[in-house]
């Protein structure tokens, strides 16, 4: 995308590989083409950057950057403080619409993860990605000693195993493709997730006859993996770092889907114990996935979306030229893709997000001259996302925890009430009355100490926050005085604590639910009996704290959509 200097016209079907500098056909849409750059460079730099560093690394005009941030910030996909730019939980929604659409993760995960625990190894499900491979799924047990890949990592096909395999059904012009790309960049400075090749060589240099002589061991190793239906990766990303791989077949065409592999390091077993111990296993893991997929119902595409891309008008009436309407319209349409919503024509992507014709076509040459929509050859006349679509924004979120996702939030609820807030779960010690922790929290700039100390303990019963989270705990409350006021607590939403802690102290806390609604976590603001009466507690500080349990809630459903989020 950024420099343009190859003069020619590329058809607009046709995905452009990785840092292609191919000039944008004539109806792309330049706004929608420099917003997707900037999430790029967002999330190779792990999420954050200054707007200064993105102007350097975009090349793009400061007052760009700016209109870009702001409408990425209206839509909720970043946020902005003081200087930085922050992608946000909700940009995830890009990559979720992807691997809905895809269906493999709904389908293999639990088997992959079941896997992961049987053999107390780390379990990950890849797809191909051109010459790449990205992956879809980590069942990590990862020890300290190797680096660990996330969900939407993309990694050079001829250091991995899955590479292996996915390269044993290329084409000759595939072969083509990457062997341009190994010449172009032949240190893998495209794989940010890697570390970069050649770096121990003796002199400091990798010479050409090793580069060639790597080429060729790929191709040999690609012939392998065809007749043997499992590839070995010893060590090729990195020193200790192994890993054995099967492909995923589609039951019905024979296709490769997707490749499962158990990862180790050689502390614990070689590549050859790999191999011999539990190759078999992950076979019969992987037969098991495969009558998974034959087995299951046609995905359920629910009700339709309808109107997805409306309230950009009104955004534009109210924000003016801060609000850039095309960025806006463009991404909202990858988010017409879905489960069951795979392949799209264009009049239904049309009528999903309420965007013309015109708009949704432009938006879709966009995206196949970028690589993140392409044509499948059946049904006709439909377009679908591909893997590439992970690359924005959903790497860096993919680790987040509830107390990390909830932090903006509390700082803006402390910030509005000018009263401390907090996050807290619930501890069931063995034997033990139940205890909250406290997992986050915010003061507010003048405030009376309250303890807020992440870690802090304190006996459930007598906080605000400890009655909502055991409100909704199916185990038995503590003592049977407790529960017709752990019933009223469940009916009306919210918990009050009147000075029972602590003279003075006036607290009130709602439930955090998850994608299941069940309580995982409450939310609470602190005041002094001076400062609000409870009267006023209800007034003025349940609506703005149900407000922010809302938010940190959508955050959570978004990011624990196709991994786990843990709770502290
Ligand atoms: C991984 O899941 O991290 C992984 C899988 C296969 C490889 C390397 C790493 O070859």
């Amino acid at each position: 995308m950024p420099a343009q200097t190859v003069p020619n016209a590329p058809e607009a079907a046709q995905a452009q590989p990785l840092g292609s500098t191919a000039v944008p056909p004539p109806e792309a849409v330049a706004p929608l083409i420099r917003g997707i750059t900037v999430l790029h460079r967002l999330t190779e730099a792990d999420g954050t950057l200054s707007l200064s560093a993105l102007e350097r690394s975009t090349g793009l005009a400061r007052s760009t950057v700016d209109r870009i941030t702001a409408t990425l910030a209206h839509m909720g996909h970043l946020r902005l403080d003081g200087r930085d730019a922050t992608l946000t939980p909700h940009v995830m929604e890009l990559g979720n619409a992807y691997l809905a659409a895809l269906r493999l993760p709904t389908l293999l995960d639990a088997r992959a993860d079941a896997l992961a625990d049987e053999l107390d190894e780390s379990v990950s499900l890849a797809v191909a990605d051109h010459d790449g491979i990205r992956f879809i799924h980590q069942a990590t047990r990862r020890r300290a000693l190797s680096l660990s890949f996330r969900i939407g990592d993309l990694l050079p096909a001829e250091r991995t195993a899955p590479g292996s395999l996915f390269a044993a059904g290329w084409t000759p012009e595939e072969w083509t493709a990457w062997r341009a790309r190994r010449a172009a960049d032949p240190k893998d400075r495209a794989f940010p997730a890697v570390p970069p090749r050649g770096e121990e060589g003796a002199d400091g240099e990798h010479g050409e006859h090793e580069e060639n002589e790597e080429n060729e061991e790929f191709v040999r190793r690609a012939a392998r993996a065809a007749t043997d239906g499992w590839a070995l990766d010893d060590q090729l990303i990195e020193p200790g770092l192994v890993a054995v791989s099967v492909p995923v077949r589609d039951p019905r065409t024979g296709r490769v889907l997707c490749a499962a592999s158990v990862v180790s390091h050689t502390s614990r077993r070689t590549a050859a114990d790999l191999r011999a111990a539990l190759l078999p296993r992950l076979r019969t893991a992987v037969a098991e996935m495969e009558s998974v997929l034959r087995d299951a119902p046609p995905a359920d595409p629910g009700p339709s979306p309808s109107g997805l891309a409306t309230w950009t008008t009104a955004s534009k009436h109210e924000l003016g030229r801060e609000f850039i309407e095309s960025l806006a319209r463009g991404l909202t349409v990858l988010t017409a893709f879905g489960e069951g919503r795979a392949a799209l024509t264009l009049t239904e992507i049309a009528k999903a997000t309420g965007l013309s014709r015109a708009t949704v076509r432009r938006a879709l040459i966009t995206y196949a001259h970028l690589g993140l929509v392409t044509t499948p050859t059946a049904p006709p006349h439909t377009f679908a996302l591909t893997p590439r679509v992970l690359s924005l924004g959903f790497p860096p979120l993919s680790r987040t925890t509830l107390p990390r996702l909830a932090a903006p939030h509390l700082q803006a609820l402390a910030q509005r009430l000018n009263e401390p807030a907090a996050l807290a779960v619930l501890l069931t010690p063995p034997d033990a009355e139940p205890e909250i922790q406290y997992t986050a929290g915010a003061t507010a700039p003048r405030v009376l100490t309250v303890d807020i100390t992440v870690g802090t303990r304190l006996p459930a019963h007598v906080t605000a926050l400890g009655r909502v989270l055991l409100a909704d705990t199916p185990t038995a409350p503590p003592g049977p005085d407790l529960r017709p006021a752990l019933a009223e607590i469940r009916a009306q939403g919210y918990a009050l604590a009147d000075e029972e802690l602590e003279s003075g102290l006036r607290a009130i806390a709602v439930p955090i639910r998850d994608r299941t609604g069940r309580t995982v976590a409450a939310l609470n603001v602190a005041t002094h009996a001076a400062r609000r009466t409870l009267e006023d507690c209800i007034t003025q500080i349940l609506p703005e704290l149900t407000h922010t349990a809302t938010r940190i809630q959508s955050d959570l459903h978004t990011a624990s959509r196709f991994t786990p989020v843990p709770l502290t």
